[in-house]
């Protein structure tokens, strides 16, 4: 099966194209290093030809509330209707657990209007929400600092790892299309705080992390369970200990 993985080069990305093609799938990576700009359309017709299915793992270069908002919509609409023309039959988009609940988000609300045009438009599809991966920690405590204190609510949250993301995604990749939303999460919650502190030790980082119920996460506040998934969700296998040994011996 030929599969276009839309932002192929990146941290989900470049682990699904391998994962795909060790299954014998012909994996095409696709974004602006091979020459293909979903929010510009360049290379975006050549590379979903013949394609039985388009995975949407690209990001945003900048998570700035207009950049990000143009970002998503223009890419869906193009990318939806390259598909069309094509007629690619299953397009599948990695977003985030909660993303409904984080409205006051401006990058949250560039990924509800990426859902929205995938729910409403011509392609059958599936949406996979991942919560946030082991190795996004980092940006969270840097997008929380001031100085040399990391502020942030003590609200639960169930990370994973980004490889068992990428496996999740395969799976459902490689499925029908679910025509809604599948959960996958990390095996363990944590408290915020306490799993920033955590990743900053291991790497012997000096900043103070402070919980503060109204420390904005991404320019919204949190309440107690809105990074959480639903109780049906999928469950990964790697705990953060195991993730951070392997992350460790590799550095
Ligand atoms: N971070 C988290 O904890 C988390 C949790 C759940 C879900 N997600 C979702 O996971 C997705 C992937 O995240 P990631 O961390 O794997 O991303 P990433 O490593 O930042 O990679 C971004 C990818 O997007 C591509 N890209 C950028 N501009 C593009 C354009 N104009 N056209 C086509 N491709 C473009 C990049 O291509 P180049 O390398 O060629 O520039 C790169 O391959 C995101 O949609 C995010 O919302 C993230």
């Amino acid at each position: 099966m030929k599969i276009v993985v839309i932002g192929g080069s990146g941290l989900i990305g470049s682990k699904l194209v391998a994962k795909l093609g060790d299954r014998g799938h012909e994996a095409v990576a696709a974004s602006p290093a091979s020459g293909v700009n979903t929010l510009t359309g360049e290379g975006l017709a050549a590379a979903v030809d013949g394609a039985s299915v388009v995975v949407d793992v690209s990001n945003a270069p900048s998570f700035e509330d207009a950049a990000v908002l143009e970002f998503f919509e223009t890419s869906t609409r193009n990318l939806l209707a390259a598909e069309a023309a094509a007629g690619v039959g299953h397009h599948l988009a990695l977003s985030v657990v909660g993303t409904e609940r984080l409205a006051g988000s401006g990058y949250f609300r560039a990924k509800i209007a990426q859902e929205k045009l995938i729910e409403s438009g011509p392609i059958a599809y599936s949406i996979v929400h991942a919560t946030q991966f082991f190795e996004f920690v980092a940006r969270i405590a840097d997008g929380a600092t001031d100085g040399t204190t990391v502020r942030l609510a003590p609200v639960l949250i169930q990370p994973m790892a980004a490889d068992d993301v990428a496996s999740a995604v395969g799976r459902v990749t490689l499925g029908p299309p679910v025509k809604g939303i599948v959960e996958v999460a990390g095996p363990q919650q944590f408290r915020l705080d306490e799993l920033v502190r955590r990743a900053l030790s291991a790497r012997d980082d000096p900043r103070e992390v402070v919980a503060d119920p109204h420390a904005p996460y991404f320019g919204t506040e949190l309440q107690e369970r809105t990074l959480l998934p639903a109780a049906d969700a999928e469950l990964a296998r790697t705990s953060y200990d195991e993730w951070l040994g392997q992350a460790t011996a590799g550095s």
